[in-house]
């Protein structure tokens, strides 16, 4: 997996006047977001407490999206020099509160909880291809090339895994796709919302609805309709589903719709 580091990023191509504030300050959450990697690993560590071999590719995988973090957090300090990712990722820790420790997954069995990684991977491979094609500013388009083709792995991995698992353990076909609903649900949480406050607001009180509109504002503005229906191939499959069938073109465009008419509305809100 992987296969770069930091110092594989040309950070002297850096161009200041290519910078796009709104974006600024989205790379600034997903920094905090991804550097917590390490964190989620364990919980996966605990959730297969029996089986080293994949608690070893779970903690490689954590490594990475703790990179993810690092650069992320690196480009965001050239773009912004007043930017202390240390006291930022303290807040966001803070404040941002999940029983790693626990052994169960919330997902309910070890499938489902394949299920919600292969979502989340799905939406981070998509939104870094997203915000590649928003950027125009060259170290960040580099950044997200290399952080896009780590997600895809990562899907994969989980997929594979999701494979394994449901060799052991029933999940049919209909209680994936509630997982997996479930789960892009739950984008819309707090974690986002929370790290968007930590990163770029600290001198304020959390106010959850405020910051979650304000993140998603700024994110959503990145997707276009060809992002969206690969996150819809991408999510069918993984509850079992054809991936590019007449169903997946159909909730592809309702999907981008629902996707535009709500970035439509959150544009002209203040946040
Ligand atoms: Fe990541
Ligand atoms: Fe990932």
């Amino acid at each position: 997996m992987g296969g770069w580091t930091l110092d594989d990023i040309s950070w002297d191509r850096f161009e200041r006047d290519r910078l796009d504030p709104e974006l600024v300050r989205i790379v600034k959450a997903a920094s905090l977001v991804e550097h917590n990697g390490g964190a989620y690993a364990h919980h996966l560590c605990r959730i297969f407490a029996d089986d080293p071999g994949f608690q070893a590719t779970a903690r490689r995988w954590g490594e990475e999206e703790v990179q993810h973090g690092r650069a992320l957090a690196r480009w965001a300090a050239l773009a912004d020099p007043s930017f202390d990712f240390d006291a930022a990722f303290a807040r966001f820790q803070d404040g941002f509160k999940v029983d790693f420790d626990a052994a169960d997954s919330r997902r309910g069995s070890r499938a489902g909880e394949m299920v919600a990684r292969c979502v989340v991977e799905i939406g981070t491979s998509s939104y870094y291809t997203a915000l590649r094609e928003a950027a125009a500013e060259p170290v960040l388009q580099e950044i997200c090339r290399h952080i896009a083709a780590d997600e895809l792995q990562h899907y994969r991995l989980f997929y594979k895994n999701l494979g394994r698992c449901l060799a052991q353990e029933r999940l049919g076909r209909w209680a994936r796709l509630r997982v997996a609903l479930g789960r892009v649900a739950e984008s819309e949480d707090d974690e986002l919302a929370y790290a968007y406050y930590a990163a770029n607001e600290p001198e304020r009180p959390y106010r959850r609805r405020d910051y979650r509109r304000a993140y998603a504002k700024r994110a959503y503005a990145v997707y276009r309709p060809h992002h969206v229906q690969r996150m819809v191939a991408m999510l069918l499959k993984a509850a079992g589903l054809t991936p590019n069938g007449r169903l997946a073109r159909l909730v592809g465009g309702i999907a981008w719709r629902a996707l535009r008419y709500r970035a439509t509305r959150l544009a002209r809100s203040p946040a």
